[in-house]
């Protein structure tokens, strides 16, 4: 963990993360400042553009803690900016925006424009914006917005500030961060070529344990089921059975030792994404706690998921009732890692755990009611469905808090 001091819509911000952390999770994130967007995620888009030293910068690529002692302003920020005011005028007028999500980039992007060019052409404009995507205007709006903007001030007798020094657009840091402890914090570590050595062999099936792996996010969550503690956790001992109440999860064959083989079908919007791997399951009697430590990849996108899933099982608050808690850590890397920011896989992963509390009461019912089991209710996980409901979910908490009325 580093900690950064800077300056953010003009006031000191000090604080403790990890050296990997961008400036937009950093300021969305840390500071709830939801203003910058993020697209891309590679510096494409120009979402998430905002100013670092008045330099508009790429605040997905652009780490936080190579921004000490920056002065970070955010589209919050210009909220009384002259110019910024004019342009929100100007877009709305010529309808240089739709959804709006790419608008807060513009807007930072066109502020320079209109500041630092004096009297820019169409064509001057469109490459000068060349580097904010939207996907909903076709441009036209956008450009005449911009240009209205600056043939007013000009009109005006306001005239361009250009900024001869301007050499490169982000990242661009704030030049004030001390290039040792950038270079050390924000690269990762050398590694010794002992370290990345793998395990020797043993006679446990397929060893896949390396012990310096750590997610690269973790969060918690729990539920409670409606049966009693021993029946749940004597449940939790038939990996198939456990498997067959997780949406779209199948085994290739029984597990060995607490080792097994599977896939787990996902679907996220158009994409459908089928990840085969292996999981090493452990388990203790005593404190009824349990381990799933497992990896896939799914061959299509070309993404790869490790995770770490450690349970306990403890009574509920109720008699005959069962308090599950997770501690889920995971990384996701590939084409679907842009769904791996933290938030939304809490929420998809609420989701995800209802459904198979959902298929696992339907079962422990079943086999009370002296049946066999009964097929999972939720078969397939179409992440694309879930991810639709967190946002109706989190548009309905957010208009609920606006106005005051619960859900
Ligand atoms: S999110 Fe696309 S450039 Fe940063
Ligand atoms: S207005 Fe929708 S992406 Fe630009």
């Amino acid at each position: 963990m580093n900690t950064v001091n800077l300056t953010v819509n003009g006031k000191p911000v000090s604080a403790t993360i990890q050296p990997r952390t961008h400036l937009a999770d950093f300021l969305r994130e840390t500071l709830n400042l939801t203003g910058t967007h993020l697209g891309c995620e590679h510096g494409v888009c120009g979402a998430c553009t905002l100013l670092v030293d008045g330099v508009p910068t790429r605040s997905c690529i652009t780490f936080a803690v190579s921004c000490e002692r920056a002065e970070v302003t955010t589209v919050e920020g210009l909220d009384n900016d002259e110019i910024t005011r004019e342009l929100r005028a100007a877009f709305s007028q010529e309808h240089g925006l739709q959804c709006g999500y790419c608008t807060p980039g513009m807007i930072v992007s066109a502020r320079d424009v209109v500041q630092r060019m004096a009297a820019p052409s169409e064509h001057d404009v469109r490459v000068a914006m060349s580097g904010n995507l939207c996907r909903c205007t076709g441009y036209v709006g956008i450009v005449r917005a911009i240009q209205r903007v600056v043939e007013a001030r000009r009109g005006r007798g306001i005239a361009a500030i250009p900024d001869g020094n301007r050499k490169r657009l982000g990242p661009s840091g704030s030049g004030h961060a001390d290039p040792a402890s950038v270079a050390e914090t924000a690269r990762p570590k050398a590694v010794s070529p002992a370290a990345t050595k793998k395990p020797a062999k043993s006679s446990a099936p397929a060893p896949r344990k390396d012990t310096d792996w750590k997610p690269q996010t973790s969060f918690v969550q729990g539920f409670t089921v409606s049966h009693p503690v021993d029946v749940v956790w004597d449940f939790f001992g038939n990996i198939p059975e456990v498997a067959s109440c997780l949406p779209g999860a199948s085994l290739a064959g029984d597990p060995v030792d607490g080792h097994v083989e599977g896939q787990i079908k996902v679907k996220v919007g158009p994409i459908s994404a089928e990840f085969l791997g292996v999981a090493d399951v452990t388990r203790d009697d005593t404190t009824r706690t349990g381990t799933i430590d497992g990896s896939g990849k799914d061959k299509r996108s070309n993404s790869s998921t490790r995770g770490l899933i450690g349970y306990e099982v403890v009574p509920g608050a109720n008699l005959d009732e069962t308090r599950v808690n997770i501690n889920i850590g995971f990384t996701l890397t590939g084409a679907l890692a842009q769904f791996s920011r933290s938030g939304l896989v809490q929420d998809v992963a609420g989701r995800l755990i209802g459904a198979f509390v959902q298929n696992l009461e339907a079962k422990l019912s079943h086999k009370a009611a002296g049946g066999t089991g009964a097929a999972p209710v939720v078969a397939e996980l179409d992440a694309g469905a879930l991810v639709f409901s967190v946002i109706v979910s989190r548009f309905k908490a957010l208009w609920a808090k606006m106005t005051g009325r619960g859900q």
